[in-house]
Order: structure tokens, then C-alpha cells, then sequence
């Protein structure tokens, strides 16, 4: 059936400003890393999509490599674009990357000009759209010379094959290092795609004289896209009780593995949950709200396995904002 968007599907949602840039996204978006390759049905798929900019999601983030096989979510995703997207493509922000191995041979992964440009051209056919919006270089290289990365994004900027750039995985000095090799070529780095969650909280730890990655990131003016901010679902209250048959760790564990889920995690999950009850919130939307209570994160980058968990998702921010004493048991929690 022809798809038309909720008519309300801008009235909830809240959009941040990616760093200095003119670019505003929604502060939770929407990954496909999970659940758009071929063990996910198209139409659970399709209700995914719909269901997220139904609710103001307009931004959703894929890779090359992301399936299973390899390719296959982009492929998916050039299906859904033919059936529900392209009178709504100036309504929605695409993203794709290349950094991690796609294809065999030496030009099929890290960071050089041949693998970037050939990789973004492959994914375009599979999309079936003619440009995305942003292009990353998915995590950092330590033998191609930082200028030639940057030189490939800012060759792909001018080509219009995408309008923005960024880096995913990249350190504090590796950012400031990109920043500064793509300022060289007359170009802003758009974005950083780091992993962030309550149990991940790398991006606040200072790196020698460069500080953290969230101080470059302020310093520079880049916005900042966090992925896994619940953590694969562990930063939800599904796993307390054991490992449910329909998640993640019990069908995908390809990242998420039953060993993963110890009783020290379950014991914080637990303690996080009450501050979350007191809150009125979800322990899930808890720990979205934590990682966007600072606006140096511009949007949460979540994966999700049914369209249920997308609506209680969105509904994030509207608890109160967190008070100092809430962020120090949060704190005392994590230790
Ligand atoms: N740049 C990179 O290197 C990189 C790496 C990883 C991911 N990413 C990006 O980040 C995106 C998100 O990653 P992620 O999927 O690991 O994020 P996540 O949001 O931490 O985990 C998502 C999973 O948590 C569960 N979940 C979500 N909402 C829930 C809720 N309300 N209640 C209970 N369970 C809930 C679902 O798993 P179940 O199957 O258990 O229901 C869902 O698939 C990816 O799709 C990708 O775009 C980027």
C-alpha cells in the first residue's frame, strides 16, 4: 500500500544544531546495522522505517557493510527508497560509511582515496539515490596519511555525491588531526559517529594536551552522532530477568554475547532502573536522555528490533531534565 507519512510527524520531535554547520538532525535517529539484512523480514523492516519518521526520525544511518551478507541493509534500504521514500528523499538525511573491510583485496578497506570513492559509488547503486547526505570515513586509518583520507572526503563533497563529511571511531587527536587536514582544503567536518552510552563514557576522558573528544568536537564545532547509546539493549530492562528468546543477544550475537551480560551490569542496570521509575521514564529512555544531556551530542543514534521500541524511544526527552543530585547517583551507579 502507498505509504503517507502522519501528518503530526514533525510536532514532537526535537532537532539540534550538528555543531556550527546548517544542518539540524533529530535527537534520536534511527541505525541499520541490525535487523535490515536477510534474516529480517522486508515488511518488519518497512515498519521500522515508517514508523520512525512517522514519529520525526529523519535521519537514518547505514554503512556498506552492514547486512548480513555485507551490502544487504543498503540493498534493502535502495528497495524501501523505490516503494515508500523518493517523494520524501528533501525530507530525510541518509547517511553511509566506508572504513571497515567490504570487499577482498588490498582496496577494500581503511582509509585510502581508491577504496572511499569506489566504496561510496557501489553504495549509491544499492540505495538507488544519487547523493547521501553525509559520507563517513567509518573508523581511522594508521598508514594512509590523514591529508589523503581527507582529501577523498573533500573530493567526494565536490563530486556531490554527498553534501556533508564524517568520521566515525576516530580519537580526540585523530579528530583534531581530520579537522585540521579538511580546514586545509577549505572544509568543515560535519560529524563524529563515536560510541557513547552510560556504559561507554570514552568521549569524556581527556587525551593529553588535546583534551577529550568531546572538548575537540565543542573546540572544532562538530556535531557528534552517538551509536549504541542503550548499549545493544543492555541499558534496557529486558535482560533482568535472563535472556529473552526475541533479543539480540539470544538471536544476533554477533556483537552482543550471552557472556557479555554479567550479574555487575544486571546489579547497575537494576539501580539505574529505580532512579528511571522516580523519573517517570523508562530505564531505556533514561539512558537516551543521559547521553543527549549535554548539547555537544547532537542526536542518538539507536537500532531497533520493532516498531513499539521506537515510540517509546522518541518519547525521550520528555521527562523533566535531569537535576545535579540525579546525575550523581547516576554517577555513584556507574562508579
Ligand atoms: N560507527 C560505528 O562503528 C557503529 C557501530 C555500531 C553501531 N553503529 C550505528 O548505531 C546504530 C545503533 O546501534 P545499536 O543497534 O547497537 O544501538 P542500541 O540503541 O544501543 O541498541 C539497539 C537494540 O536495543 C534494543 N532496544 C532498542 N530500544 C529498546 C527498548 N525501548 N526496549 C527494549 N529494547 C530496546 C533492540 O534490540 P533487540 O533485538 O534485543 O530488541 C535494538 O535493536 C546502528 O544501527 C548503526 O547505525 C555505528
Amino acid at each position: 500500500m502507498t505509504y503517507i507519512p502522519a501528518e503530526t510527524r514533525y510536532d514532537k520531535m526535537t532537532y539540534r544544531r550538528c555543531g556550527k554547520s546548517g544542518l539540524k538532525l533529530p535527537v534520536i535517529s534511527l541505525g541499520l546495522w541490525h535487523n535490515f539484512g536477510n534474516i529480517t523480514p522486508f515488511g518488519v523492516q518497512q515498519s521500522l522505517l515508517r514508523t520512525a519518521f512517522d514519529n520525526g526520525i529523519t535521519h537514518f544511518d547505514l554503512a556498506n557493510n552492514y547486512g548480513p551478507p555485507y551490502g544487504e541493509a543498503e540493498r534493502n534500504f535502495g528497495m524501501h527508497m523505490l516503494r515508500d521514500w523518493k517523494p520524501h528523499r528533501d525530507e530525510l538525511i541518509i547517511s553511509t560509511k566506508a572504513g571497515y573491510d567490504m570487499w577482498k583485496g588490498p582496496y577494500g578497506d581503511f582509509g585510502s582515496r581508491k577504496y572511499l570513492i569506489a566504496s561510496l559509488d557501489q553504495s549509491l547503486k544499492r540505495m538507488n539515490v544519487d547523493y547521501v547526505d553525509i559520507f563517513y570515513h567509518h573508523r581511522p586509518d594508521p598508514e594512509t596519511p590523514i591529508e589523503e583520507t581527507a582529501g577523498a572526503l573533500e573530493q567526494i563533497l565536490r563530486s556531490g555525491k554527498a553534501l556533508y563529511v564524517g568520521v566515525s571511531n576516530y580519537n580526540a587527536e585523530q579528530t583534531a588531526a581530520v579537522v585540521k587536514a579538511l580546514g586545509d582544503l577549505k572544509t568543515h567536518l560535519l560529524i563524529h559517529q563515536p560510541s557513547y552510552s552510560m556504559f561507554n563514557r570514552w568521549i569524556e576522558k581527556p587525551m593529553g594536551d588535546t583534551g577529550s573528544l568531546e572538548d575537540v568536537l565543542r573546540r572544532e564545532g562538530v556535531g557528534c552522532i552517538c551509536f549504541a547509546p542503550l548499549q545493544n539493549g543492555l541499558l534496557t530492562t529486558k535482560y533482568l530477568n535472563g535472556i529473552p528468546a526475541d533479543s539480540r543477544a539470544a538471536h544476533d550475537p554477533r556483537y552482543l554475547k550471552p557472556d557479555a551480560i554479567t550479574q555487575e551490569k544486571m546489579d547497575k542496570v537494576r539501580a539505574l532502573n529505580e532512579i528511571a521509575k522516580k523519573r517517570g521514564q523508562e530505564l531505556s529512555q533514561m539512558a537516551l536522555a543521559w547521553v543527549l544531556r549535554d548539547e555537544v551530542v547532537t542526536s542518538a543514534l539507536i537500532g531497533a528490533s520493532r516498531p513499539s521500541q521506537i515510540i517509546e524511544n522518541v518519547k525521550a526527552l520528555d521527562a523533566a531534565p535531569f537535576t545535579a543530585e540525579e546525575l550523581a547517583q547516576i554517577d555513584a551507579i556507574l562508579g
